[in-house]
């Protein structure tokens, strides 16, 4: 392990300040990674909240503040995992203060709202990236080399949907500590931040600039009670978003997701038709990758399903043995490892707060589309 020590604070101690903090801490018993992250300090505006954590994860110390985490000399990160309505003043502010930032997706509720946050850390000159962990699953980091290598030639389509079915009873609040998601002001939007966001990363990522959409989004269930007042507000929240775009490529890209799809939990999928080959992914099975290539001899010709799990494909080297899987924690592992090495080489690891800022502008012309009913140049 390295002696070179990061102190990390923590901001916020829900799910991702869980995810965050389990990867900090087995980053560098798997990879040889240049920096040992250290659980210096977890803020939660709920102090007790933030004692219970500190005592489960190992923090050192507990905070009820975030402004002084950000202003103690022995931090050296912050670690934003906190609704996304508080992105963007945390993260300036931790930029100002000259620290390393890192945020959890979306970057803010909109472009114009993060844009600032790309001046800041930019302004500062301090590392920065946005927790997009799904492009660290091996399948999925498999999936990139595949269409980086070309073996699919040119692309026509690519299609994703991320479908969940936790809000469909209308007496699910909105607002206050576990129901953010579905109060506009704190969200930003509803199924098009929170869902299409890691789809439309991904899609940028692997197929290049998104040009144009156009979009429909309906809200279901047009009222809800506030869990912090109790009393009833119409939601601003898009319930399910699907949409259409033109990729810089000449691809074509479809997009879908709701949390009104009955049966599904988090199922998250995505597929690429290229000229001489496609490759799809599924969440629910996250350690394969389907393939399937024209080249191949006609009479075995068809769908391949690789169990990512060999020395040789992307990450899996560190883990285990040849044969056995890894999940969905991992991926914030491996995203971590790439943040620390980018840290220590000057090359800084994808997606930074500007890479991120492009999809911001995608969910922006998203929704602007479906309330204008016109298509939106990004
Ligand atoms: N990368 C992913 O796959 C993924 C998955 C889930 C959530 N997220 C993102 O992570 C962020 C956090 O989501 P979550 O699911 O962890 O939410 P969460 O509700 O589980 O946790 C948020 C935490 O922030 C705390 N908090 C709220 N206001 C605060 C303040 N002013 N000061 C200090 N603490 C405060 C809350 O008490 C809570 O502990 C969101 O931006 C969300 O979009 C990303």
């Amino acid at each position: 392990m390295s002696d070179k020590k990061l102190n990390v604070g923590m901001i916020g101690c829900g799910f991702m300040a869980k995810t965050h903090s389990n990867a900090y801490s087995n980053v560098a018993h798997f990879f040889d990674v240049p920096f040992t992250p250290v659980l210096k300090t977890v803020c939660d505006l709920n102090a007790e909240r933030a004692a219970a954590f500190a005592a489960k994860w190992g923090y050192e110390n507990v905070e009820s503040d975030w402004r002084k985490v950000v202003a103690d000399p022995a931090i050296d990160l912050i670690d934003i995992c906190l609704p996304n309505n508080l992105h963007a003043e945390v993260a300036i502010a931790a930029a100002e203060a000259g620290k390393a930032v890192v945020s959890e997706k979306p970057l803010a509720r909109t472009a114009a709202e993060a844009e600032p946050m790309v001046a800041a850390v930019e302004k500062a000159g301090v590392p920065n990236f946005v927790s997009f962990n799904y492009r660290r699953i091996p399948a999925v980091a498999l999936a990139k080399q595949i269409i980086d290598s070309g073996k699919l030639g040119k692309i026509f389509h690519y299609r994703a949907n991320f479908l969940q079915d936790w809000t469909i009873n209308a007496n699910v609040p909105q607002g206050g500590k576990d129901t953010w998601r579905l109060n506009v002001k704190e969200a930003g939007s509803g199924v098009t931040g929170d869902l299409l966001a890691h789809c439309i990363d991904l899609a940028i990522w692997q197929n290049g600039p998104v040009k144009d959409v156009t979009a429909l989004t309906e809200t279901f269930v047009k009222e809800r009670k506030n869990a912090v007042t109790g009393v009833m507000e119409p939601v601003g929240i898009d319930d399910a978003c699907t949409f259409l775009c033109r990729f810089a490529n000449g691809s074509l890209g479809n997009f879908e997701s709701t949390r009104y799809a009955r049966g599904h939990k988090a199922l998250f999928t995505f597929e690429i038709n290229g000229e001489h080959a496609s490759i799809r992914w599924d969440l629910h099975d996250l350690h394969r990758l389907q393939f399937f290539d024209h080249g191949d001899e006609g009479t075995v010709r068809g769908w391949r399903s690789i169990h990512v799990s060999d020395g040789d494909q992307p990450y899996m080297g560190k883990w285990w043995v040849p044969g056995l899987a890894i999940g969905y924690g991992e991926s914030f592992i491996h995203q971590f490892k790439e943040f620390l090495e980018g840290m220590a080489c000057g090359k800084p690891a994808a997606p930074t707060f500007r890479d991120a800022l492009e999809t911001n502008r995608v969910c922006d012309a998203v929704l602007a589309s479906a309330a204008s009913g016109q298509w939106v140049t990004v």
